[in-house]
């Protein structure tokens, strides 16, 4: 067993990056995937929402990138979503980001190198990323397999930029031959908005996989969050997390995920 590591990425802020990647990465564990979650945002909201509102883990991924604590200690096995493990970040990684990114020979392999260890460990790495195509992006798509591009739907600036981020994945290309592009994944989607059905119709312009199916704009997402939940552990039975099931499936098959022995 190998793990698959799977990134989320946009440098645009509120397209709902952590909210997919949490999401799919409950749903992945639904299926029987062995999930570890890297939150590389120094923002930490998919901490908050996998180890919960009051409290960060004790060691945090910034320490295990400064080489001041081991992969070992920085994985919360117990989170809020059973079957997925959390390296978990705070606001403490935005300093060393800007340490690193200063040092020289700092490397955009440091990420890679760490999650070496655990790769038999898990069936699927999922990273979050910050809004920026900075130095722990460059670290996240140098650890990938794949990138999933989410795109938010009816905002008239969506895909603006997005030639800046597929260069920065080919930019990434040149240091990591494994990286592919897994594909756009259309979030916040309301079928019935012009503007929403202008984005859908265009985003196949931009990339060549887009997932037929959408995260729809739902008040049961803001909800969900605010029960410290995942939107399945919310209500599985409604839209969105039917949706989400069906990203995360598709997801496994782009990437060719497998099922440990003793996870099946
Ligand atoms: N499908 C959705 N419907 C409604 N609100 C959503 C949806 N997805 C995300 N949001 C909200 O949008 C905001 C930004 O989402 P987030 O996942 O934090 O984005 P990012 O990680 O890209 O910055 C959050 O307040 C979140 O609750
Ligand atoms: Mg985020």
């Amino acid at each position: 067993m190998t793990a698959k590591t799977l990134v989320f990425a946009n440098h645009k802020g509120g397209v709902a990056k952590t909210t997919v990647s949490v999401n799919v990465a409950d749903a992945l564990a639904r299926e029987g995937y062995s999930v570890l979650f890297v939150d590389l945002d120094p923002q930490g909201n998919a901490t908050q929402l996998i180890y919960g509102y009051d409290e960060t883990p004790a060691v945090t991924v910034e320490q295990m990138l400064a080489g001041k604590e081991s992969i070992a200690a920085a994985i919360v096995e117990k989170t809020t979503i059973p079957g997925v493990a959390l390296i978990g970040a705070t606001l403490k990684l935005a300093k060393l980001e800007r340490e690193l990114q200063s040092t020289p020979f700092s490397s955009t392999s440091l990420l890679l190198q760490k999650l070496h260890s655990v790769k038999d460990v898990f069936d699927v790495i999922i990273l979050d990323t910050p809004p920026a195509l900075s130095f722990l992006t460059a670290n996240a798509l140098a650890a990938a397999d794949m990138v999933f591009v989410p795109v938010e739907s009816g905002s008239k600036l969506a895909l603006v930029g997005t030639d800046d981020m597929i260069e920065f994945v080919n930019q990434a290309k040149t240091v990591n031959t494994r990286l592919k592009l897994g594909g756009a994944i259309l979030t916040k989607h309301d079928g019935r908005k012009k503007l929403c059905k202008i984005t859908q119709a265009v985003i196949g312009d931009y990339f060549e996989t887009v997932l037929a199916h959408v995260v729809p704009q739902s008040a049961d997402i803001g909800k969900s969050q605010a029960a410290g939940q995942t939107v399945l552990q919310y209500d599985r039975e409604c839209t969105c997390s039917r949706e989400i099931v069906e990203i995360a499936r598709q997801i496994a098959t782009i990437a060719e995920l497998k099922k440990s022995e003793a996870a099946q």
